[in-house]
């Protein structure tokens, strides 16, 4: 059987932003926004970016430390941008940033931003090679480095 080499792909060939409005039902006990509510969506759309990126199902093994610098208030539209900062050779990592807009005023804050990880899996659900990425910019070529070091302390992290 012949293996297909990898394809390359551009950051913006997989970025994307996941919108929702924020409703009671994603309330916590004083009537802002959950924080595990941000937290799902965040880990839904970096899984979009991943998998789009990938073309393969995939997995978060780790979520990097979240800070949630402001609350957001219930009418806020929440947008998580998502895009890919670092690809191992099975694993990828995507930033996840999160604002919340006043539908009333158009003001837009920054709320949290987040590092996830991704594995890809083949049909037996085993981590598989990811394309590799084409970096574009120096910004691009800058996260992408930082995205490097990022994993290799995660990695020693788990090791310890
Ligand atoms: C993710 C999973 C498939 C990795 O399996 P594994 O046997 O550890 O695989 P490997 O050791 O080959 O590691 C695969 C990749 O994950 C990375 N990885 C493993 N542990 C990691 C950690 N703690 N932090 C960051 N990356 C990690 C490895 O560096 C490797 O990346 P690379 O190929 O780019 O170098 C496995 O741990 C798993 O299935 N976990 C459960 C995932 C899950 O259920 N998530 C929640 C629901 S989506």
């Amino acid at each position: 059987m012949t293996t297909q080499p990898l394809p390359t792909r551009l950051v913006t060939d997989s970025a994307f932003t996941l919108s929702q409005f924020m409703q009671p039902e994603h309330s916590n006990s004083q009537g802002r926004v959950h924080g595990g509510v941000v937290l799902k969506l965040c880990d839904e759309c970096g899984g979009i970016v991943a998998a789009r990126h990938a073309r393969r199902p995939v997995v978060t093994v780790t979520v990097d430390s979240v800070t949630f610098h402001r609350p957001i208030e219930l009418g806020s539209l929440l947008l998580i941008h998502g895009r890919i900062t670092y690809v191992g050779t099975t694993s990828l990592e995507v930033e996840l940033r999160v604002e919340a807009e006043n539908l009333l005023t158009g003001e837009i804050i920054h709320t949290n931003s987040a590092y996830f990880v991704y594995v890809a899996l083949d049909d037996m659900r085993r981590p598989t090679p990811v394309p590799t990425l084409e970096l574009q910019t120096d910004e691009e070529r800058h996260r992408f480095e930082q995205g490097r070091a990022r994993q290799a302390a995660r990695l020693a992290r788990a090791q310890a």
